[in-house]
């Protein structure tokens, strides 16, 4: 009997993994040889990936962009950020499971899926760990979830697990209408908290519409003239922002922040609490995802996609993020 077990056990974990027939040897992918301007991108042929144990291929119906992308493209992060090259930007997908490497129990061939990836997105195909992958919320269209990942998911450790907004809490939410700030402004909204957002003012509108009460517009009015004592800060803009933050919040508040380290000395002085930004989380990636996935599902959430780019024209995708202009997230369709 224990013998029988332990060679089903051996037979599982050797066999080879389970994909869908129709598979090819070869995908379509933004591949980057450089580093430098998006001539450093440009689309091609290469091999489709095969998933390691534990991991999932993705059949990609679309990939959104983040911040990330292009600043890795530009070279910025190569000290603290290295990636071997040619190297295929995007970390967020969403797409069929197209194959299945040893040991993997809770997806099959032919599931919905998102994910969040370490690059390789803007593909065919894509590996992902099984562990950073959730259902595609049923109500969602494949580019809306793939808007989700990446900024969501920061909107979420740092709102909902750092910050553990609370309702009747004011908070300040810097950079409100992009990737991150809008699945922001909605989490506090849904929290019960009292959002007020900055952004320019042809965003006023669409934040007031996803649940900030209060809008500034950062071009031309300074934050900390019209708001003081909030509880939380959410800082997704940096530099000088950061640094004028804790001038607005109560003793006690909270500064939080995606995007710089929150400034030691007034943190101490106004006895603010300043968590470190971590990615750090007790949770795996893919259950994390499931959370936001269920509140899109019920409409707590909305995705708001300023653009649909086709994947040979994913490099200006790349080049639209790096304006810091977009409203919502920027998707590439890769599966018509
Ligand atoms: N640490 C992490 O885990 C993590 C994760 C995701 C992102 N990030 C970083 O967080 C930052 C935001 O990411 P994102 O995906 O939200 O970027 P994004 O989508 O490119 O943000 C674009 C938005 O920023 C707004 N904006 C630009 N300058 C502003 C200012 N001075 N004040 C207020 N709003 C301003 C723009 O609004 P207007 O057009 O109205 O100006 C636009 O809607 C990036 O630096 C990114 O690299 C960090």
């Amino acid at each position: 009997m224990q013998l029988t077990f332990v060679l089903s056990l051996f037979v599982f974990l050797l066999a080879p993994f389970a994909e869908a027939e129709t598979a090819p040897a070869q995908m379509r992918a933004l591949l980057m040889t450089g580093y430098g301007a998006s001539d450093v991108l440009r689309v091609e042929r290469v091999a489709v990936p095969t998933p390691a144990s534990g991991e999932v291929r993705i059949r990609i119906h679309a990939a959104s962009v983040n911040p990330i992308d292009w600043k890795i493209r530009s070279g910025k992060l190569q000290r603290n950020y290295s990636v071997d090259l040619p190297y295929i930007p995007g970390r967020d997908v969403a797409g069929t499971v197209d194959a299945i490497g040893a040991g993997v129990t809770r997806w099959k061939v032919g599931d919905a899926v998102f994910a969040v990836t370490s690059g390789g997105g803007l593909a065919e195909y894509v590996i992902a760990p099984a562990d950073n992958i959730a259902a595609k919320p049923a109500k969602l269209s494949f580019e809306e979830a793939a808007g989700i990942p990446t900024a969501s998911l920061a909107a979420w450790r740092t709102l909902i697990t750092n910050g553990d907004i609370k309702r009747g809490q004011r908070v300040l939410i810097h950079g409100g209408a992009g990737g991150v700030g809008s699945t922001a402004v909605q989490l506090a909204h849904w929290r019960g908290a009292h959002v007020i957002a900055t952004a320019s003012e042809r965003n006023h509108d669409y934040l007031k519409s996803i649940g900030a009460d209060e809008v500034i517009d950062y071009r031309t009015t300074r934050f900390e003239d019209v708001v003081k004592d909030v509880d939380v800060v959410l800082d997704n803009v940096g530099g000088d922002t950061l640094q004028r933050s804790p001038a607005v919040l109560k003793e006690g508040g909270t500064l939080l922040t995606i995007v710089g380290m929150p400034p030691a000395q007034a943190c101490s002085e106004r006895k603010l609490r300043c968590p470190t930004p971590s990615t750090a989380t007790k949770q795996k990636p893919g259950e994390e995802l499931a959370q936001l996935g269920q509140l899109f599902d019920s409409g707590a959430l909305q995705m708001s996609v300023e653009k649909v780019f086709p994947l040979e024209q994913a490099a200006q995708a790349l080049d639209l993020s790096e304006t810091g202009r977009a409203r919502g997230k920027i998707v590439v369709r890769v599966l018509d």
